[in-house]
């Protein structure tokens, strides 16, 4: 494998110049049938950067923060060579990117061994029959609240169409509470069974707010500029990638056309605000139908708080016209008004629904995958309850368990045959009795069965879950606890389909999902403290007819850990070197390099 650091500083210019036109070859290439492959080649490492005025570590890709954007298309097949520059384990897991029969690239502790310090490790996945907005993420040890995240968006095919014109531009936004204290920090915090307490802000992309009270934002803050032109519209994909704060996001004066979210294209309607909870990414279609006697302000505030108390958590982003005639002044324009109130916000979510008419990834209708009329094979109820002490420990529970990593991961466990890493007992219904405990219990998903799970939130915050491999429909959400009546109310026609549900406090929402997807798949609280305390479940999906044929064999570069660690093979130093380069394309076939010379020779004169 040839990295494209390997060329001269002047031939890489060159290339980088002539990057489209390789990446035209790449795509025609003949030497790749099939689907193409995009390359991307990471350096994860600490920098340090002050968002909210105060110096701190934070996690960078390739020197940015947040990460590059992953910008492809359905069916690629993607190569990401991930180099491990902190001091600790690495793995990075790809939110609702399905991985289909291949949870081995899944990046979580229950499929992958972690990439160790110094060592780089290669993901290879297909994004098969997907569109979209996502996002990855670093999924051990709390580094998520450090960065390392940045967004996937999955293009549609040019032979599918798509519900809406194209835009004029596509501006992906990542909004997310934080803290100034760094991730080790915060872990230590959680390890000492205290809470996080309030956050020190909320960050757009990495940057802090715009000063538009100097009472409460300091000087010197560097703040995020959205640059538009009057009267285009702009597809603008905005995910919550923060610790445990819920955000009511709004462009001032701007309807928010709601288009996509997490794969699904939805009914599109107008919101002048929305609450986007930990985990959840949407895209909105925005016209920039406004004078521009001033910018306006983008704003993402905390939830459910009081917003006296929690004025400075609140993000400030500045959309600015070209033909702009001066700066955002003013008050922000106002958040809900229904602290004492959620149903506000449960119907917001509610009416959010699947646009059934259009193809997504497919040219098939979305609804024509009839879910509301396949019966039900398997169901649990999986309640959160408030932290716990377990063991001297605080802790969070699903139905009492309290989930461990067990140090070998599952599903490297099941291929070499070690028993007893996990139980496969995980119960369908909350304990009536007993103590909360901590174990490594899984459930046993049953192969095309189709499965009912309610979460039912007995915490005083809003939770979200998410499920790795899988999206699942989204069919009710009520208050108090949920019985078999609430079924009654399920929306069996255009329940949007989705990897990350929010769970209001004292309610219950309910999912469906088809489990057609072979592997071990994480269910998770995205709320990272609720997680990094044990708040999480896999759903382990064998098919018992050909285990062989219908989940992908494991990669090459298995990483080996815990009970299998004797298996693992140094890695030598390697320092791909491409640190400082900024090229996502890396070329590693000798005729692709000839072809990557003949495009430069092209168009150099
Ligand atoms: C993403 O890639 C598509 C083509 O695959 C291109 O049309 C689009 O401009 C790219 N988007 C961004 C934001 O670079
Ligand atoms: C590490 O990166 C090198 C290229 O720099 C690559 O050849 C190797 O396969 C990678 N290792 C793994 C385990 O993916
Ligand atoms: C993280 O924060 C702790 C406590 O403030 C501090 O001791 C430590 O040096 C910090 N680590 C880094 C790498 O900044
Ligand atoms: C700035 O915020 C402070 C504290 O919330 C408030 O008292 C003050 O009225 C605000 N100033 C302006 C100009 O809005
Ligand atoms: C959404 O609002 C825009 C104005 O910002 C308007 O032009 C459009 O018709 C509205 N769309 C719907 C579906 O209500
Ligand atoms: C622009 O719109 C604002 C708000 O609708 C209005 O107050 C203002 O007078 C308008 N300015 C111009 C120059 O039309
Ligand atoms: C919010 O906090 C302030 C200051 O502590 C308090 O006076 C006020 O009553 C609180 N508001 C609500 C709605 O609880
Ligand atoms: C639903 O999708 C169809 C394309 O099949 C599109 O024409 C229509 O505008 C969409 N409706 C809404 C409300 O989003
Ligand atoms: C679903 O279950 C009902 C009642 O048990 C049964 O009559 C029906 O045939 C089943 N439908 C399917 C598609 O299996
Ligand atoms: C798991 O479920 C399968 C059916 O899908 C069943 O055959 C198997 O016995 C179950 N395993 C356990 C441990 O319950
Ligand atoms: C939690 O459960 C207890 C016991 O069922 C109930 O009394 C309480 O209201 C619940 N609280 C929430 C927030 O759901
Ligand atoms: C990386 O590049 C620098 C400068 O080109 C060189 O000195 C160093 O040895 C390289 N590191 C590795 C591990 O190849």
């Amino acid at each position: 494998m040839v990295s494209s650091s390997s060329f001269s500083p002047a031939f890489m210019a060159a290339a980088t110049a002539a990057a489209a036109l390789v990446w035209a070859s790449v795509l025609i290439g003949p030497c790749l049938a099939g689907d193409p492959f995009a390359f991307f080649d990471w350096n994860v490492e600490y920098a340090t950067a002050s968002p909210l005025g105060v110096p701190q570590q934070v996690i960078t890709i390739n020197k940015q923060f947040p990460g590059p954007v992953m910008n492809i298309t359905t069916n690629w097949n993607v190569v990401v060579n991930v180099l491990n520059s902190l001091d600790e384990s690495l793995l990075i897991t790809w939110d609702g990117i399905q991985h289909r029969k291949n949870s081995w690239q899944d990046g979580v502790l229950g499929t992958n061994c972690p990439i160790p310090p110094g060592w780089n490790w290669t993901y290879q996945f297909q994004v098969k029959d997907q569109i979209g907005s996502f996002f990855y993420f670093p999924s051990l040890k709390f580094q998520r609240a450090a960065g390392g995240f940045g967004g996937i968006t999955v293009n549609n095919r040019a032979v599918i169409s798509v519900p809406f014109g194209k835009p004029d531009g596509d501006i992906t936004l990542f909004i997310g509470d934080w803290y100034t204290r760094n991730h080790t920090d915060l872990r230590k915090t959680l390890d000492d069974g205290k809470g996080l307490g309030m956050p020190d802000g909320v960050l757009m992309n990495g940057k802090g707010p715009y000063r538009y009270n100097n009472t409460l934002v300091p000087a010197g803050i560097d703040y995020e500029t959205i640059n538009v032109q009057p009267g285009k519209t702009y597809r603008i994909r905005v995910h919550n990638v923060g610790v445990a704060t819920s955000l009511n996001f709004r462009i001032q004066s701007h309807n928010l056309l709601l288009a996509e979210t997490e794969g699904s294209y939805t009914w599109q309607q107008n919101y002048t605000n929305l609450d986007i909870h930990v985990g959840q990414s949407y895209s909105f279609l925005v016209t920039m139908d406004q004078n521009a006697s001033t910018d306006y302000y983008i704003v993402a505030s905390a939830r459910f708080v009081n917003e006296s108390l929690w004025t400075r958590v609140t993000g400030v982003a500045i959309l600015h016209y070209s033909n702009s005639k001066g700066k955002a002044s003013g008050p922000l324009p106002d958040p809900p008004n229904d602290f004492y109130d959620k149903s506000f916000s449960m119907n917001q979510a509610k009416s959010i629904r699947m646009n059934t008419s259009t193809g997504a990834a497919r040219p098939n209708p979305q609804g024509s995958f009839r879910y509301g009329s396949i019966n039900v094979t398997q169901f649990y109820l999986l309640r959160n309850m408030p932290p716990v002490v377990i063991n001297g420990k605080r802790r969070t529970t699903l139905n009492g368990i309290s989930y461990t990593s067990p140090g070998t991961p599952l599903r490297l466990a099941d291929q070499f045959e070690e028993k007893g890493v996990y139980t496969l007992d995980f119960p369908t219904m909350p304990p009536t009795s007993g103590a909360p405990r901590i174990g490594s219990s899984v459930i046993n998903g049953t192969y095309k069965g189709f499965m009912e799970i309610v979460f039912q939130n007995n915490d005083t915050i809003v939770q979200s879950y998410h499920m790795d491999g899988y999206a699942f429909f989204v069919v009710g959400m009520g208050f108090g606890e949920w019985t078999t009546a609430s079924r009654g109310d399920y929306n069996k026609w255009d329940g949007v389909s989705r990897c990350t549900t929010q769970v209001f406090p004292g309610a219950w929402t309910a999912v469906l999902v088809s489990l057609d997807n072979v592997g071990i798949w994480n269910i998770r609280a995205e709320n990272l403290d609720t997680w990094y305390l044990g708040q999480e479940v896999y759903v382990k999906v064998v098919n018992p007819e050909s285990a062989t044929k219908t989940e992908l064999p494991p990669p090459d570069n298995l990483l080996y850990c815990g009970l299998l660690k004797d298996k693992q093979k140094a890695q030598t130093p390697h320092g791909t070197n491409s640190s400082s380069s900024a090229s996502i394309v890396y070329v590693r076939d000798k005729l692709l390099i000839l072809m990557l010379l003949f495009a430069v020779l092209a168009v150099i004169p």
